[in-house]
């Protein structure tokens, strides 16, 4: 077995606020991410997603139970840089991510920071942009392009700092359907063939459905943990926690609450036509859909 790159042993969460302790946030989350996995995070609203990702590079840290990001507990602080290096986060919001006017010295401003020779820079800033396909754009200005690359810039400024997983909180909530489906190549390009850790935290069924494993959050805890074949086909379960499920499996679960005998985790377009087309050429009787 691979080892966990994040390890989340029974975390505890509440925020502090002005008016005292808030409501439980993450309520015992036990989660081991694997090194070179694809593991999307999916949720309602307000079910701690966001609190999570930030416990997996010190942004925050647990109020009960411990997380280990490479081995390291988050909570020694010594170990800061080791941790950050090896988890890189990228959020929601490109404009809040870009901080240079010209889109490679935005993309070198980390390792700069970091002290990272220049000739070493250089290198890393080009094949940075090169792996999320804006070589091109690397002497443009950031705040004239779309959404969607402003936010590869983002992953490249991230990528840049050479990290072995990056947790993503929702990278594509702002962008276009375009913008969202160069986003999630990119990052899939990313694990596939740099094997780059990814944790995708998203609330799209089909980005989530990309994914190698699916964990579902509802109050704080992990309700679902599987591949997305498996998590999608607890149709019941998933509308409990108020999410509904992609429209392949939608479709196919009502075909099968009216009595025809078909599976529920023919997830893609592909399996779902194909598992479509065989009910009809098996039921040629005439029987209406
Ligand atoms: N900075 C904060 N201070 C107080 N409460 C917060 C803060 N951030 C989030 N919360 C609360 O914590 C809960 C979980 O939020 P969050 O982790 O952002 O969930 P999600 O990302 O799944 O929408 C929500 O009830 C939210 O209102
Ligand atoms: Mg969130």
């Amino acid at each position: 077995m691979k080892n966990n790159i994040i390890y989340t042993d029974d975390i505890h969460f509440s925020y502090t606020t002005a008016e005292g302790v808030a409501p439980v946030v993450l309520d015992g989350v036990t989660l081991g991410i694997e090194e070179g996995s694809f593991v999307a995070v999916l949720g309602h609203n307000g079910s701690g997603k966001s609190t999570l990702a930030k416990h997996m590079n010190a942004i925050l840290l647990p109020s009960g139970g411990t997380v280990y990001v490479d081995g390291i507990d988050t909570a020694d602080d010594e170990r800061l840089m080791d941790i950050r290096r090896t988890v890189g986060m990228v959020f929601q919001n490109p404009d809040n991510q870009i901080v240079a006017n010209v889109v490679e010295e935005d993309v070198a401003f980390a390792p700069e920071n970091l002290g990272v020779p220049p000739e070493e820079i250089r290198r890393r800033v080009d094949d940075a942009l090169k792996a999320v396909g804006m070589y091109e754009f690397r002497e443009h200005a950031p705040h004239l392009l779309s959404g969607g690359q402003k936010q590869r810039i983002a992953i490249a400024g991230v990528i840049a700092m050479q990290p072995r997983c990056i947790v993503l909180d929702e990278p594509t909530a702002m962008l276009d359907p375009i913008g969202r489906a160069d986003v999630l190549r990119t990052i899939k390009t990313l694990n596939r063939e740099r094997g780059v850790t990814v944790v995708l935290i998203t609330h799209h069924m089909d980005e989530a459905a990309q994914a190698d494993r699916l964990v579902v959050m509802a109050k704080g805890k992990v309700v679902a943990d599987g591949t997305p074949k498996e998590v999608f086909s607890d149709v019941e379960g998933l509308k409990a926690v108020g999410l509904t499920v992609p429209q392949t499996t939608q479709l196919l679960w009502e075909l099968r609450q009216a009595g025809w005998d078909v599976p529920l985790d023919a997830l893609s377009d592909e399996e779902c036509a194909q598992t479509l087309y065989y009910l009809l050429t098996e039921h040629p009787s005439g029987k209406s859909l």
